[in-house]
This record gives structure tokens, C-alpha cells and sequence, in this order.
């Protein structure tokens, strides 16, 4: 038997906002190991912490108010946490890259998108600017923006939302990135440009190993693009399994919920919501926080701390019971 050792191996991490009085543990205790060339699903409900577990691995958690308490990040083998802003940069350039849910927070609007694009290969890889130009708009093309020549010197605000991320992604591929975190990259866009960016991230993954690490609220995305998928809901990961796992037989009432809100037939994959709200992260309780909204709920939900642990084979949930769910269904 062969193992690979892991690309990505996130162990442990703890990380707080702390304004005032109030400290929200925006993510706790989340662990995770991410093999070269696969891509990793975080689903959950808004405000669960998938953005925060993106951007510490990358160094961008603004602090204060934001401290990473706990846990650590090993990307090829190196920390990542407590790395200096040269070698976080350095990262940043050549290694792991990251696209939002809104490609303007990444692009500056008072510069040509084509020398956003290039200003990377110039800066890391240290190619002349004729070069680096060639490279962009070859990048443009793969990505499929029309008349990348033309385009390569307009600016943010002359283009549409799908050509702009489109952008942010010739961007991400300009560092040619062992790690893609993608979060929520196709959010902002509407459902046939969403589609067209999504079969691109795929496309881009096959063809250059890359990992990535797919930040959405949308079953149906993850269903088709992750081989393995993170539940996230307040603050941490409460199932962790093959996406085939996953679809086929939950093993966390909260992911149940979250698959039951697709509706079916008509097009519109967003998740609707599961009845009540997620806890507040200042005020969580000793036990599940999922226990106020889960139908199966027991007294012993709201004391006993539910960690993440082996269910099944490569399959771990937080959830205690379970069984309970399988009795159900059965
Ligand atoms: N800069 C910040 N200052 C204070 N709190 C923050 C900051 N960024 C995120 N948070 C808090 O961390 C929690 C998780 O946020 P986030 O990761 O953005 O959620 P998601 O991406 O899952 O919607 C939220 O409660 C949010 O309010
Ligand atoms: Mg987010």
C-alpha cells in the first residue's frame, strides 16, 4: 500500500475575533488533510467560518481583532502559521492562491485588469514585462476572455461580473498554485456564468494537479466538483467524508438538513433554510450547538461536548448519536 503524504494539513486550529467584551470562536478546533490534485468541499450556512479558515491559511485573518489561538497549518511540510508577511508573501505568490466570492475586493479599479494579471509573473517569477504581457493574455484566453489583446488594457469597471472573476482566476493561475482556495467564487454570479466558472476551475485542476479547497453554500456545487466535503456549521467541521459518503448516507443532522433543502427540478440549488438560526459564536454552550434545531435532539446533546470522530470508514461526524439518524431513515 502507497500513501501520499498530505499537501495541506490543517490540524487543531482555534481562532478568534475579540471586540470588546465579546470573543467569537469563529473557528474551533478544525483539522483536516488535503492530498495534491483533489478538492476539498466546505459547505455551511453563512457566518459558520469557512472565510476565516480560508484566509488564516493564508495569514490574511486581520489582527487585532483576530487571533489564532490554537492548531496548526503545514502546507508541504512547513508551518504556515506565525510565518513573517515576506514569507507569508512569498506563499501567497508562488504556492497557494486564493479568488472570493467578489472578484472586485481583489482587483484594483484605477489599473489596466491585463497588468493586474501580469504583475505577479513579473514580481515572482521575474519575467520581463513583454514577457509577462504574452503570459497574461495567454492566461486571459485559457480562461476564456475574448479578445485578450484588446482587453488586456481595459479597466475593472469595463467589464462584467463573470469576466471579472474570470480575471481574478487568470490571476490565481499566473502563480501556477499547488493550492487553489476558492471561496464561494461563484456567489455573486448568475447561474449559467456560475456553471461556465465552475466547469473552468475543473478544467484548470485537471490539467495542472492543483488541490483546491471549494468554499460554497451549495450542495449541488459541491455534489459536482469535491472529492471529499467539510461540513462547517458555528465555528467547526461536524462531518468530514468522501462526497459519495456524504450525499448518499449523512451522518450529522445538520448535514441531513442541508441536503433535504435542495429543492429538486427547478434549477435553483440554494440551500433553504433549516428551521431556526445558528447560535450566536459569543454564547455557545457546553454541548452540540446543532442541538436546538435538530429533530434529534436529546438532553444529553446540550451538555456533552460533540467532537469530530470516526462514524464509518473515512467518515467523521460530531454528531453523539448518531444512529439515531439511521434509525430514522430505516
Ligand atoms: N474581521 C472580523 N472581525 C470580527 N469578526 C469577524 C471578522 N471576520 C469574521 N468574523 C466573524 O467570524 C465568524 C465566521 O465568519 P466567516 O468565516 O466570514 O463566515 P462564512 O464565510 O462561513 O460565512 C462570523 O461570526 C463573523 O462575524
Ligand atoms: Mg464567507
Amino acid at each position: 500500500m502507497t500513501t501520499t503524504a498530505p499537501l495541506l494539513n490543517v490540524a487543531g486550529l482555534c481562532i478568534e475575533f475579540r471586540t470588546g467584551d465579546a470573543v467569537v470562536r469563529a473557528n474551533a478546533d478544525v483539522s483536516f488533510t488535503l492530498t495534491a490534485g483533489r478538492t476539498l468541499g466546505v459547505v455551511g450556512e453563512s457566518g459558520s467560518g469557512k472565510s476565516v479558515l480560508c484566509r488564516s491559511l493564508l495569514g490574511l485573518i486581520p489582527s487585532p481583532p483576530g487571533f489564532v489561538t490554537a492548531g496548526s497549518v503545514r502546507f508541504e511540510g512547513g508551518e504556515l502559521l506565525g510565518l513573517d508577511e515576506a514569507g507569508l508573501r512569498r506563499v501567497r505568490g508562488t504556492a497557494i492562491a486564493m479568488i472570493f466570492q467578489n472578484p472586485m475586493s481583489g482587483l484594483n479599479p484605477v489599473w489596466p485588469v491585463g497588468d493586474q494579471i501580469s504583475e505577479g509573473l513579473r514580481v515572482h517569477r521575474g519575467l520581463a514585462s513583454r514577457d509577462a504581457r504574452a503570459r497574461a493574455v495567454a492566461l486571459m484566453q485559457q480562461v476564456g476572455i475574448p479578445s485578450p489583446e484588446k482587453r488586456y488594457d481595459e479597466y475593472p469597471h469595463q467589464w462584467s461580473g463573470g469576466m471579472l472573476q474570470r480575471a481574478m482566476i487568470a490571476m490565481a493561475m499566473a502563480c501556477e498554485p499547488r493550492l487553489l482556495l476558492a471561496d464561494e467564487p461563484t456567489t455573486a454570479l448568475d447561474a449559467t456564468i456560475q456553471d461556465q466558472i465552475l466547469a473552468l476551475l475543473v478544467e484548470l485542476q485537471e490539467r495542472t494537479g492543483m488541490a483546491m479547497i471549494l468554499v460554497s453554500h451549495d450542495m449541488a456545487v459541491i455534489a459536482e466538483t469535491s472529492d471529499e466535503v467539510a461540513v462547517m456549521y458555528a465555528g467547526r467541521i461536524v462531518e468530514l467524508a468522501s462526497t459519495a459518503a456524504v450525499f448518499r448516507a449523512p451522518r450529522h443532522p445538520y448535514t441531513l438538513g442541508l441536503l433535504g433543502s435542495i429543492p429538486r427540478n427547478t434549477g435553483d440549488t440554494r440551500l433553504r433554510p433549516i428551521p431556526g438560526q445558528p447560535p450566536n459564536l459569543v454564547e455557545l454552550g457546553p454541548g452540540c450547538s446543532f442541538a436546538d434545531r435538530c429533530v434529534f435532539t436529546s438532553a444529553e446533546c446540550r451538555v456533552t461536548p460533540a467532537a469530530l470522530r470516526p462514524v464509518g470508514p473515512a467518515h467523521l461526524s460530531a454528531c453523539l448519536f448518531p444512529e439515531r439518524m439511521t434509525a430514522a431513515s430505516a
